[in-house]
């Protein structure tokens, strides 16, 4: 085994970090100026440079990224996949100069022609049928996860051990190794309720791990990326992804597969890539061309379970759960939704 020199460590480390903020003065002054901001940064987790402090950004374009020091990089990040296509790519200018600039109304709560056309097409990608869509693919998840506790009736998402999805509470969770439960992940900031109350955790690529949580019987679904990609890139071993689809199928729990990554794989992600065959489908990032946004896909069969309790009136996915607030004129003129009655439906999902 060779032991690691902790203290050269050390060493190296400082001597980069005066390196960077040597050649970074204007950054590290912003950072410093950044008195309004919660740990001097817009959102917490940029704290995590190693350098010590962000750079700031000038411009970028295409894979390159000017700071405000006038270095130039190639950007290998690329807005963690949400730039996919580069930053500010031609179309997505096109796009959104000619909503804001042209046409004006990018926040009307109305749909425009638009919405099908991508509909269609990420049902050609993905094979889902149905979509809906978030501003965020961790609103995503949080939403189909109500869908799929829904559809099934059941209470508990089950995750893999170091897996990512957003900010979805349900999510942090790993296997305890002695009893299998669900314990919180280390560092997990203030759970609404004791995660074991929300969630059954497993371990990725174990398939007996996978089973002995389902076996309880209150799995509502499995979530999980294709490939996780948060630990590094974990891929999964041959035959896993097609275990954990027959073992959900077994035990009655929904197959949610979150893409919001793994669409890098190619033009129908993962999913088309390898065959597999969501019954709920999550993406995010990269579909935006760099505009944050998300999107899930339901099953014919997903959507009809739900519909049946909105049509119950158990359920209302119009105006209640986090759908988002609309006014209460705008609720009075709901169409849709017979409030006296007790009654809402969201419309039958059109068949495609
Ligand atoms: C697999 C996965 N799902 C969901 C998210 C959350 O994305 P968003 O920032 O759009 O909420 C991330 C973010 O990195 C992710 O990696």
């Amino acid at each position: 085994m060779i032991a690691v020199d902790r203290a050269r460590l050390t060493r190296l480390l400082q001597t980069e970090q005066e390196a960077y903020a040597a050649a970074h003065p204007r950054s590290r002054a912003l950072y410093a100026d950044a008195t309004n901001l919660f740990g001097h940064v817009p959102m917490t987790w940029m704290n995590m440079w190693s350098g010590g402090f962000p750079l700031y950004l000038d411009h970028a374009r295409g894979a390159r990224i000017t700071d405000v020091d006038g270095h130039t990089y190639v950007d290998f990040a690329l807005g963690d996949t949400g730039a996919m296509a580069g930053h500010s790519p031609e179309p997505t200018i096109k796009a959104v100069s000619g909503r804001y600039a042209d046409l004006g109304g990018a926040t009307t709560m109305l749909p425009t022609a638009d919405a099908q056309w991508v509909g269609a097409e990420l049902t050609a990608r993905f094979r889902l049928p149905l979509w809906s869509f978030t501003l965020s693919a961790t609103d995503a998840n949080r939403w189909a996860i109500r869908l799929a506790r829904l559809a099934t009736g059941r209470s508990k998402i089950l995750v893999f051990g170091y897996c990512y999805h957003g900010s979805v509470d349900e999510t942090f969770a790993l296997a305890n190794p002695i009893h299998g439960g669900a314990e919180s992940r280390p560092g997990n900031v203030a759970p609404p309720v004791p995660v074991d109350l929300t969630t059954r955790a497993a371990v990725w690529n174990d398939l007996a791990s996978v089973e002995a949580a389902l076996r309880h019987g209150d799995v509502a679904a499995i979530l999980t990326e294709p490939a996780l990609t948060n630990i590094g890139i974990v891929l999964p071993e041959p035959g896993f992804l097609e275990g954990v689809r027959e073992l959900a199928t077994r035990y009655g729990a929904l197959l949610m597969i979150d893409e919001t990554h793994t669409f890098s794989a190619g033009w129908g992600g993962a999913t088309t890539a390898w065959d597999l065959e969501p019954d709920i489908f999550v993406i995010g990032k990269s579909i935006g061309g760099g505009i944050p946004c998300g999107a899930y896909g339901l099953s014919e069969d997903v959507a009809a379970r739900v519909t049946h309790h909105t049509d119950r009136g158990d359920a209302d996915i119009v105006d209640v759960g986090g759908v988002g607030g609309r006014s209460p004129v705008m609720r009075s003129r709901s169409p849709r939704c017979a409030r006296r009655s007790g009654r809402c439906s969201p419309g039958r999902p059109s068949p495609t």
